[in-house]
């Protein structure tokens, strides 16, 4: 058996290439996938910077990586799904097939899921993976590979908007225009939405919106005067047009608050965001506005086929997230870099490679 170079977070704020087994093909639905090129997500800069999310401890060395994409070079005996010579876009969260949450048809939220690069589990930082043939998502040869490992994110979009019930003609509030902001923004336009405004504190990021993901307004809420509030700023910038949805894909506390009193009664909130573990929010708001609130968690059956789609159906160009790149070799560079939080116009990273 040989060995293979992998990117990996001994402890926190310490990243070293290793060598690792290069995995073998041991189950008859299994397929082997030579990694072209990998994400950098935002819980992997908190696993890097902090060693932890919420429940999820790094206590042994773990490989990073969850958004990819590869080429199928090894299939077992009984895969029928895909082809040696395949482009796929890996999904990095397999659940067990016997839990009730799987079985209920939310794989999601299966307790027992392996997810890449959440401990204690390894992820596609390498130079070869095994997943299930059902696990890997055959993408046309002519969406390059850095676009085809942003699938990732642009599921947990999907999800997202298929929770909110997005439809024809919608206003939509994006709360947030960082990559899961702006691919939402993108999906709901897809889906039928006229109007899409989104909020953010970061111009580079809200022309990014407005250039090639689908706003058709944006506010940036850190230049408002102190006493105008970002609920009474949306609703003028809107004219007072009723907001059927918002996505809140910032975890900001702030964000919430005025999500929910830019809604409009009878309207769909979703928590797509992830920050503090409690907040006070409108209560009476809510109620009286017999306003929806949805949890939403990565991805599910359906997501990543209609996220292909709709990259294959050119109506999102994900080309446009991505601000950087940097060859396999030079990964613990581009680790470092996210970092520097003085760095305004990044939006995704993406690792090309292995060369
Ligand atoms: N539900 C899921 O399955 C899922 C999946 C992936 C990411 N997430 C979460 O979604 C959120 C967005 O992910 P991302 O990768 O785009 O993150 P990000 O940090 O790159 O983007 C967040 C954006 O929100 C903006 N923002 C933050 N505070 C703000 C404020 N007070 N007012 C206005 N704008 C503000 C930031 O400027 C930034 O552009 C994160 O909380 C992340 O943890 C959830
Ligand atoms: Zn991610």
């Amino acid at each position: 058996m040989s060995d293979q170079t992998a990117v990996v977070l001994v402890k926190k704020e310490h990243l070293e290439f290793q060598k690792r087994t290069i995995p073998e093909v041991q189950d008859p639905h299994y397929v082997k996938v030579r990694i072209m090129s990998t994400g950098i997500c935002g819980s992997d800069i908190h696993f890097y910077k902090e060693g932890s999310i919420g429940p999820f401890i790094v206590k042994a060395p773990m490989v990073m990586g969850h958004e990819s994409s590869g080429v199928v070079v090894e299939v077992g005996d009984a895969v029928t799904m895909v082809e040696v010579g395949d482009h796929v876009a890996i999904e990095p969260g397999v659940p067990s097939r016997y839990s009730e949450e799987t079985k209920a048809g939310h794989y999601n939220l299966c307790p027992h899921m392996r997810f890449a690069a959440t401990p204690p589990v390894d992820g596609t930082l390498v130079e070869y993976y095994v997943s299930p043939e059902d696990f890997v998502h055959k993408v046309p040869k002519s969406i390059a590979f850095e676009e085809a490992a942003l699938i990732e994110p642009l599921s947990v979009a999907v999800h997202a908007n298929k929770l909110a019930g997005t439809k024809f003609n919608d206003t939509v509030l994006i709360m947030g225009a960082g990559p899961i902001g702006l691919v939402c923004g993108q999906v709901a336009k897809s889906f039928g939405a006229s109007t899409i405004l989104y909020v953010d504190v970061n111009d580079f990021k809200l022309n990014v919106a407005q250039k090639s993901f689908g706003a058709t307004h944006i506010l940036n809420s850190k230049e408002l005067a102190s006493n105008v509030s970002v609920e009474d700023a949306i609703k003028s910038l809107l004219n007072n047009k009723k907001i059927n949805v918002v996505l809140e894909c910032t975890g900001a506390s702030p964000c919430v608050d005025a999500g929910l009193k830019a809604l409009s009664a009878g309207g769909t909130f979703v928590v797509v965001g992830m920050g503090a573990n409690s907040i006070s929010v409108p209560m009476n708001l809510i109620s009286m506005g017999e306003l929806t609130i949805k949890g939403c968690f990565r991805y599910c059956q359906g997501d990543y086929k209609d996220a292909v789609s709709l990259v294959s159906q050119g109506k999102v160009d994900l080309k446009s997230l991505i601000t950087a790149t940097y060859k396999f070799s030079d990964a613990i560079k581009a680790y470092e870099a996210q970092l520097d939080s003085s760095i305004e116009n990044r939006i995704k990273t993406v690792i090309l490679g292995p060369e």
